[in-house]
């Protein structure tokens, strides 16, 4: 693994290439250089022009989600979502769909609805059958069930969906949303996708290795699973890079493609190290070799095929002002991230 210093990444700062990330990755054959977009920005054309230019992949922020596509009962509202599909295809881009499952983001009706297992069975298979079957064979990979794992013992959160009660053909509502996926769109991966769970080692162990055991029990039930989403929501000082690589190799070993699917690294304080992170080209150096190590582990990772980010502009974040997660600036201007990334996929 070529370690990025602050020398060298004065040089890739430095350096003259501007060509996008995509293509180099497309040229390359290498993982998917992808990123979540919000059709509400789709007016600027600094937003449409920068995504487009960079990323040969995307997913939407919120309007793909249960919340978003079925505000009312049976009343489907595909606008928002078949937005960012048109985005995609008019860009040559993949499509990633997010989520058809979730404890989060659903709709009153469902929420405050009082049903019991039967009704939650047919509710689901009604809204997986519906919206898988209206973007299939236009989807590369669903998230299928987002963010079950709770963040004690990282047992099935409880939720809406935790009352469907298990049968002798599924074990869990998690089984019944994979199966029910797969008759609906065939030809999608189906992703399990949650957040604490990159690293197989220090504080995301637990988790990461529960999430680990659920899958390997998914596939021994015969359950149709073909990868998991590590969100990676964390900080410019991220540093776990040894076990993001074997937590990939280990999914790689049981067959499991990986994605990573919602990179953004906040400046954020740690008042526990008593570091506060100060904005500045320091915090950007840093910021950018953690964005250039993680995309060469997927890069060089036999089981990781799309490098994401949540957004791309530090404009449009659903993190705090003053965080600056994203390679591009308020301005749409490359940060020192998108030229360390650069200089990752040309050097791969
Ligand atoms: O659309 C309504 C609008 O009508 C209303 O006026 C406004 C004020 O309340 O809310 C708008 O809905 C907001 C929605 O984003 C659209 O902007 C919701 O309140 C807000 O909760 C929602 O936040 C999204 C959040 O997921 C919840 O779904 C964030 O934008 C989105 O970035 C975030 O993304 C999640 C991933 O899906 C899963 N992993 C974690 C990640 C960050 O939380």
């Amino acid at each position: 693994m070529m370690i990025v210093t602050l020398t060298s990444l004065a040089i890739i700062i430095a350096s003259a290439s501007s060509q996008p990330l995509r293509s180099i990755a497309s040229e390359k054959g290498l993982c998917y250089i992808g990123a979540a977009v919000n059709e509400a920005y789709f007016t600027q054309e600094s937003y449409r022009a920068t995504a487009a230019e960079q990323y040969n992949l995307v997913t939407a922020e919120n309007s793909c989600k249960f919340g978003s596509i079925q505000p009312t009962r049976g009343e489907y509202n595909f606008q928002g979502c078949d937005s960012v599909l048109d985005f995609a295809v008019e860009n040559g881009m993949q499509f990633r769909g997010h989520n058809f499952i979730w404890a989060r983001f659903n709709p009153g009706w469902l929420e405050d609805g009082d049903f019991d297992s039967d009704e939650l069975v047919k509710i689901m298979t009604d809204h997986i059958n519906t919206v898988g079957s209206r973007y299939k064979n236009k989807t590369i990979a669903w998230d299928v069930v987002n963010e079950a794992l709770n963040d004690d013992d990282y047992g099935l959160r409880d939720c809406i969906w935790h009352n469907i009660t298990a049968t002798e053909s599924y074990t869990s509502y998690v089984d019944l949303a994979f199966t029910l996926a797969r008759a609906a769109d065939p030809q999608a991966k189906l992703f399990y996708n949650d957040y604490n769970v990159a690293s197989s080692t220090g504080w995301s162990k637990g988790k990461s290795d529960a999430m680990f055991e659920m899958v390997k029990g998914m596939l021994e039930r015969g359950v149709p699973i073909d990868g998991v989403g590590l969100q990676m929501h964390v900080g410019c000082g991220y540093d776990m890079f040894d076990g993001v690589r074997d937590n990939m190799s280990r999914y790689h070993e049981i067959g499991i493609e990986v994605h990573i699917t919602e990179l953004d690294l906040a400046c954020e304080d740690k008042p526990e190290e008593n570091k506060d992170c100060v904005w500045g080209d320091e915090a950007q150096e840093e910021q950018a070799e953690t964005y250039a190590s993680l995309l060469e582990i997927c890069v060089e990772s036999e089981a990781c095929t799309n490098f994401e980010t949540w957004g791309f502009t530090d404009e449009h974040t659903w993190l705090d002002e003053g965080t600056h997660p994203l390679p591009f600036d308020e301005e749409y201007e490359e940060k020192f991230a998108v030229k360390a990334m650069r200089d990752v996929l040309l050097n791969a």
